[in-house]
């Protein structure tokens, strides 16, 4: 995708990506996470079912998403895809920055037979309710059990 000053470029996401990723998630998340995303970046790189993106703005990353299509986690079988990772660096948010990640996120995964995209979200997470309801997305098939120990 062509950048341009409303719209970013969306491209693959890079291991360099990592520290300007790590700063996004801390913004967003409000706690550093860089094994996980060394983790992540491990996962993606050996699993081609998996793809990981970036939003660039003027050469800096100002947003991430990462999903793929289910390897039958849970029973789900390979046309369903997930999208388990979002966040948008807050100065850049309410500009389409997510919705042009995962307009991105859906084409290639059309490409790879997925048909149907499952995400979980926090009950009362409204930011991120409120983002995949605008997106299209209804309350699905999966229920969430728990049981403390
Ligand atoms: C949810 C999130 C990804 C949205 O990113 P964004 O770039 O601001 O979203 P967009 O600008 O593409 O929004 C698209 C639509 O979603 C809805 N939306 C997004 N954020 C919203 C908000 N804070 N309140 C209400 N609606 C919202 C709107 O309908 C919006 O369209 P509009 O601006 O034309 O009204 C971003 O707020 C974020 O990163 N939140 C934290 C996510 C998180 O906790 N991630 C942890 C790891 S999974």
């Amino acid at each position: 995708m062509a950048e341009s000053p409303s719209r970013p470029n969306i491209r693959a996401m890079a291991r360099s990506d990592l520290d300007q990723i790590v700063a996004i998630d801390v913004k967003v998340l409000g706690k550093p996470r860089p094994d996980y995303w060394e983790m992540k970046l491990d996962i993606v790189e050996k699993h081609q079912q998996i793809s990981s993106l970036v939003a660039e703005l003027d050469g800096k990353v100002i947003g991430f998403i990462i999903g793929g299509a289910s390897r039958w986690e849970y029973g789900v079988p390979e046309d369903i895809g997930w999208i388990d990772t979002i966040g948008v660096d807050p100065e850049y948010q309410r500009m389409g920055i997510a919705k042009a990640l995962f307009a991105e996120m859906t084409n290639g995964l059309k490409k790879i037979g997925v048909n149907t995209i499952y995400t979980f979200v926090k009950r009362r997470d409204w930011r991120l309710l409120k983002f995949f309801d605008s997106m299209g997305f209804q309350p699905g098939d999966m229920t969430n059990l728990e049981l403390d120990i």
